[in-house]
């Protein structure tokens, strides 16, 4: 389902968090294969992402707790993609002011970036995207939900520690985790843009081969070459040890928390769309942990 750019140099397409992970990720993509197109940014601080601008990604900036400047920054943008906050708690409220915006822009498209299998999801993060999903739904705009798994790069902390103690803790049991490399989820949105996904369509990404934290142990094990423990705690006592190495108590509840979300298959999926979305095999477990711990 790889696109074929159905771009033109009138054609503006503009990608929220530009600062972010993801979102930088996604502006390269997008520079790639589409160069003919005006590629925006959209983020806070203009000068956390100089390094796009010389890329040629235009840099427009846009808060979204500001609905004017979000006007301002979405005049004259076909597609968009709305990549979900980060900011816990308060994200509704902020994809409802770019969804607003985008309306009175007339953008022709907005790709959102969702969590897996939200509606039935057991994570805390789900609400707040099914409210996001609702609220593009109603807008009556043109949308693409793309319901990303969990990026492996998630783990990189647990990777690293277990590679210098040989050991890591949890609680995710057996849970089944379909992570993909945030590079695979930025190309399925950047594709997902370009026009490798219908309007009206909802696609769960998650990666080829769905991995346990007890296989994550014997890949960093294989990388470090030396064994590795995965440790499985109850979620109550993954919490108090978070807590211990110095997180917040609300932080290493949520943490813990979406661990037993995990132990019961909120991460898992068997489905193939982020494959024919990105046209490529996804990320695999041992490539993100030889890449985290290369020397
Ligand atoms: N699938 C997963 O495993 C996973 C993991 C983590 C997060 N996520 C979700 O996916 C999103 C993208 O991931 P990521 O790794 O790119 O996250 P990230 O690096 O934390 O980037 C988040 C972006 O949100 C921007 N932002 C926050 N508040 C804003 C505001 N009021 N106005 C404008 N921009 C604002 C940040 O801008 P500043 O630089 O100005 O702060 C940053 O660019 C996250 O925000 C989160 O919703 C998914």
């Amino acid at each position: 389902m790889n696109a074929s750019p159905q771009t033109t140099p009138r054609t503006t397409i503009a990608v929220t968090g530009a600062s972010g992970q993801l979102g930088r990720l996604i502006l390269q993509d997008l520079r790639k294969a589409a160069p003919e197109a005006e590629i925006v940014g959209l983020l806070r601080d203009p000068g956390k992402a100089l390094d796009l601008a010389a890329q040629g990604v235009v840099l427009r900036k846009a808060d979204y707790e500001d609905p004017a400047s979000l006007n301002a920054a979405l005049r004259g943008v076909d597609r968009l993609a709305l990549v979900s906050s980060n900011e816990i708690g308060k994200r509704f409220a902020q994809h409802a002011n770019v969804i607003a915006a985008a309306k009175a822009a007339g953008v022709r498209l907005v790709v959102y970036t969702s969590l897996l299998h939200a509606p039935v999801s057991g994570l805390s993060l789900a609400p707040e995207h099914i409210q996001t999903e609702e609220a593009l739904k109603a807008s009556g705009l043109p949308h693409v939900i793309l319901r990303n798994g969990w990026y492996t790069e998630n783990y990189s902390d647990a990777i690293r520690q277990a590679s210098q103690t040989g050991e890591f803790a949890g609680a995710a049991d057996e849970g089944r985790i379909a992570s993909a490399s945030r590079a695979d989820f930025a190309l399925a949105a950047a594709q997902a843009l370009l026009g490798a996904a219908r309007p009206g369509e909802t696609l769960e990404l998650a990666g080829d081969r769905a991995w346990t934290l007890g296989d994550l142990a014997v890949e960093i094990a294989r990388v470090r070459g030396g064994p590795v423990v995965y440790k499985n705690l109850p979620v109550p006592q993954y919490a108090a040890l978070l807590k211990a190495f110095g997180l917040p108590e609300a932080v290493a509840d949520m943490l813990a928390g979406w661990e037993g979300e995990i132990a019961k298959g909120a991460l898992d999926d068997k489905g193939d769309a982020l494959r024919r979305l990105t046209g490529r095999p996804s990320t695999s477990l041992a490539q993100t942990v030889e890449e985290l711990l290369k020397v």
